[in-house]
């Protein structure tokens, strides 16, 4: 039996599951219901002519989807009031509808300022005065100006951020297409939950994510499992009933892969119920130092090891599987800095020109030579360039200053 406890957090999952399954809206509840017309804008959209469709708002959505076109910037456009009629024009993508006052109903389609589009113009900046570095990437917002869900370092790696721009779990080999595998949103919604409940979650507790921060198409949630979207997590045959962790097969589940037969959870994910029940256990009898010092296995949110671990004596970067790939004695200053970020990334890494990792901590190091040029590189790889000259050849590499 696994614990059973945060099953506060797949109330919301379940309440998914039930209410995809609309037992009111048969065929003939249509019949009755008359569709206004609707625009076809959305029918063959272009890059000037373009917009968005919405579920027809009539019940059980009998009626053809509606359409709303897309302002460009500039264009005019209504911020509406409650007593004005449904919008059939709204600012496009990145764009807000902005009024000379609080009071104005009427604006002009102007590009958001966000924390996202701050650091776009900052880049376009520093391009038009010719101080860019020759691998940094234009920020990439979404649709609400938030950072879109994932970063990528050229040629090397993409990794899962929120909206906020922070990094968070999901990395994958750069050569995929990230706009389109790397949703991350199993990793987004799960920073979402750690907002709502203010501390890590065990493995029991949330979702299960996949390596590049999408949903395992394979969930359990107690001991009953499903199948779910990738990209969004929800069920992908909504009527098929839900099955038996004991029962998990190819058979009674079209998304299951075998992992190991029958079985649902990871390695760290197994070594952590057990060191929760050797806890449970302990703690009759146990002082509480013992009980307080009692470490858990450090399990990334797909279930496998996180790349820092550490025992009395070590820091170590262990692969997914635990294998240690490197181990530094903790008494060495270097340990507190230790984040393996580059060793894992280079484990992912299809191409042969990969970053220098750091001999004694796993991390990037912090001036990174490529094709004759070095450069100065984050914690995370992405390059920094707040220093001219922000390249220099190799020779010159010591003349280069990284903050
Ligand atoms: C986009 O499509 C509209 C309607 O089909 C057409 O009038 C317009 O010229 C097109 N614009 C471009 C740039 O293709
Ligand atoms: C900690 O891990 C290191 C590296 O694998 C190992 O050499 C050492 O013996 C371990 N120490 C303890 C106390 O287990």
């Amino acid at each position: 039996m696994k614990p059973n406890k945060g099953l506060f957090f797949f109330a919301y999952f379940i309440f998914k599951v039930k209410c995809d399954v609309n037992i009111l809206c048969t065929s003939n509840i249509c019949k009755d219901i008359k569709c206004e017309p609707v625009s076809d804008f959305c029918d063959q959209q272009n890059a000037t002519h373009r917009g968005i469709t919405f579920p027809s708002p009539t019940t059980c959505n009998c009626c053809k989807d509606y359409c709303v076109e897309y302002l460009n910037e500039g264009e005019r456009c209504s911020v509406g009031n409650p007593s004005s009629p449904p919008a059939t024009k709204m600012c496009g993508p990145g764009l807000q509808c902005k009024t000379q006052t609080d009071l104005d109903d009427d604006g002009i389609c102007s590009r958001m300022v966000t924390d996202c589009t701050k650091k776009q113009d900052e880049y376009d900046e520093r391009r038009s005065k010719g101080t860019l570095g020759s691998m940094e990437l234009r920020p990439e917002c979404d649709e609400e100006g938030y950072f879109a869900s994932y970063r990528c370092i050229p040629g090397q790696s993409c990794y899962c951020v929120s909206k906020s721009g922070s990094r968070i779990f999901g990395e994958s080999d750069f050569s995929g297409v990230p706009s389109f595998t790397m949703q991350c949103k199993c990793s987004r919604d799960y920073e979402e939950a750690l907002l709502v409940t203010g501390q890590d979650l065990g493995p029991h507790q949330h979702f299960r994510c996949s390596a590049d921060g999408s949903y395992d198409e394979l969930q359990c949630i107690g001991e009953k499992c499903l199948c779910v979207n990738r990209f969004d997590g929800s069920p992908t045959y909504p009527d098929d009933p839900l099955v038996d962790i004991n029962r998990i097969s190819s058979k009674t589940l079209n998304c299951y892969t075998a992992m190991r037969p029958g079985l649902y959870y990871r390695n760290c994910e197994d070594e952590y119920f057990q060191a929760l029940k050797n806890l449970e256990e302990m703690v009759k009898d146990a002082t509480f130092d013992e009980i307080f010092n009692y470490e858990l296995p450090k399990c990334d949110i797909d279930g496998t090891y996180k790349a820092v671990q550490e025992n009395a004596t070590h820091k170590m970067c262990v692969d997914k599987d635990k294998k240690i790939l490197l181990a530094i004695d903790k008494s060495n200053s270097l340990a507190e800095k230790m984040d393996c970020k580059c060793l894992r990334a280079t484990s992912i890494m299809s191409t042969v020109e990969k970053p220098t990792c750091d001999k004694e901590t796993g991390n990037y190091e912090t001036i990174q030579c490529r094709r004759g040029i070095c450069r100065c590189v984050d914690s995370d790889g992405n390059q920094v360039c707040n220093k001219s000259p922000c390249e220099v050849g190799v020779q010159e590499k010591n003349t280069l200053v990284c903050l």
